[in-house]
Parts: C-alpha cells; structure tokens; sequence
C-alpha cells in the first residue's frame, strides 16, 4: 500500500498515546489506538463474565466485537454497543485484563485485519505495542517509545490524581512491572522494538522534545 503509515509502539505510560495524537493532527492523519481494541475485547469479555483465560472464547468476543470510534468534543470516543465506554476502559482492572487477553494468538489474529482497515488516505499514525513488527511491517517511519518504568508509573499518579483517583504510586509501580513482564515475555508479538525502529527515550524530555523528534523523522521519510 502507498498510503504512509508512522508507528509509534513501546510500554504503557511512555507517552507514545499522547505523541501519537498530536502527531495525527499536526498532519492531518487518521488515528489508531490498537491498545483500545485490546481494552474493549477485554471489556466485552469482563461485561459477559467471560473466563478470562478461554481463548476460545475471547477469541470469538474479539472477532464480533461491534465497536466504532467516534470524534466528539475533539476526543475520541470508543463506543462498545453503540455506549460510549471511553472511560470505563481506562480503568485498571479493564487495563490487566487487556494485557491478558492481548496475549492470546487467537485474540490478536481476530484482530489484525481491523487495525490494517484504518490505513486510508492521506496517512496514519498507530500506536501499540506491535504496529512497526507485526500490523503495519511495511510503515516508512517506525518509533519505540520509552521511559523508566518509574517515571511511568508518576505520570499516570499525577493523570489520575487530577482525575480525582486516589491510588498508591507504589501500587501502579507493581501494575506496570507486571503489564510491562507479561507484554514483553508473551508469545505472540512480544513488546520489542522493530528492527528498523528508531528507539526514542522520554524519561525526563518534555512531549515537545519528543513530537519535534518525530516529525523530522516524517520530514526525512514520508
Ligand atoms: O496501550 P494500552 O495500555 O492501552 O494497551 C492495553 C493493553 O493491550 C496492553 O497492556 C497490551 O498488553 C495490549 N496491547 C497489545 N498490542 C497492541 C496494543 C496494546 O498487546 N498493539
């Protein structure tokens, strides 16, 4: 396909969600969050009191998710069932049982062609854990995102403490070493850097380091 893609992949909490939007509406792309799909399979799952370790089943919840994103109020919204759920799941028990369910092979295939469909004129920017291996290998400028697993775990204290939520740093520490483990040492599209990937660290640089990084990445390829 001639339609460009940029990939921005790396762990939770690296920013790659926040660069990933800004960079869709800089040039005027469509947006892929793949981490969403993951999330609402999990919630279709967890709403049907599904055994989380059926992959028989997740994978059939999966392939007939009736799903759409939607722009509203210049966020996106993801819509389970035509409920607009973009909150529900950002929650943390959705967030473990989404990094469960992302590593079933089955789930993942289910889900493959659904995040190819989003490539469509003039571009794309993705953002996962995957996007530059397995979903979009061919994508002209490819980014791994990181930051210490510290620095992580402060930044989604200090998002959800503005939110009003109040949880132990200590506690999100231990969430995101787990997610980060089972993200890295699964199977099925391990959380690695693409070999042509372009590793970009954000511990301690503001986002605007990061986007400007970027987009000269876009300057020079696309
Ligand atoms: O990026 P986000 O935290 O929203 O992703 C939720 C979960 O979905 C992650 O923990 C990860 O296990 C999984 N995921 C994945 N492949 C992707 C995107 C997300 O396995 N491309």
């Amino acid at each position: 396909s001639q339609v460009p893609v940029i990939t921005i992949d790396g762990p939770s909490g690296s920013g790659k969600g926040t660069i990933a939007k800004l960079l869709a509406e800089r040039l005027k792309y469509s947006l892929l969050d793949s981490g969403a799909l993951y999330r609402l399979t999990a919630l279709a799952a967890l709403n049907r009191d599904a055994d989380l370790s059926d992959e028989a089943t997740l994978t059939e919840i999966a392939a007939n998710l009736d799903i759409r994103f939607e722009l509203r109020d210049g966020e996106v919204a993801a819509l389970l069932e035509d409920r607009d759920v973009s909150r529900d799941i950002r929650m943390e028990r959705v967030s473990m049982a989404a990094s469960k369910v992302a590593a079933m092979p089955g789930v993942r295939a289910a889900l493959l062609q659904r995040q190819r469909d989003f490539r469509r004129v003039p571009g794309l920017v993705a953002d996962g854990r995957d996007m530059g291996t397995t979903v979009f290998p061919d994508a002209p400028v490819k980014v791994f995102l990181t930051a210490s697993a510290e620095e992580r775990a402060r930044r989604r204290f200090e998002q959800l403490r503005e939110k009003g939520v109040s949880v132990s740093l200590r506690d999100l520490l231990e969430d995101i070493r787990a997610r980060d483990a089972r993200d890295m040492n699964r199977a099925a599209s391990p959380l690695a850097p693409a070999e042509d990937a372009v590793e970009l660290d954000s511990t301690g640089v503001d986002i605007d380091g990061v986007l400007q990084t970027v987009l000269q990445l876009v300057r020079d390829r696309i």
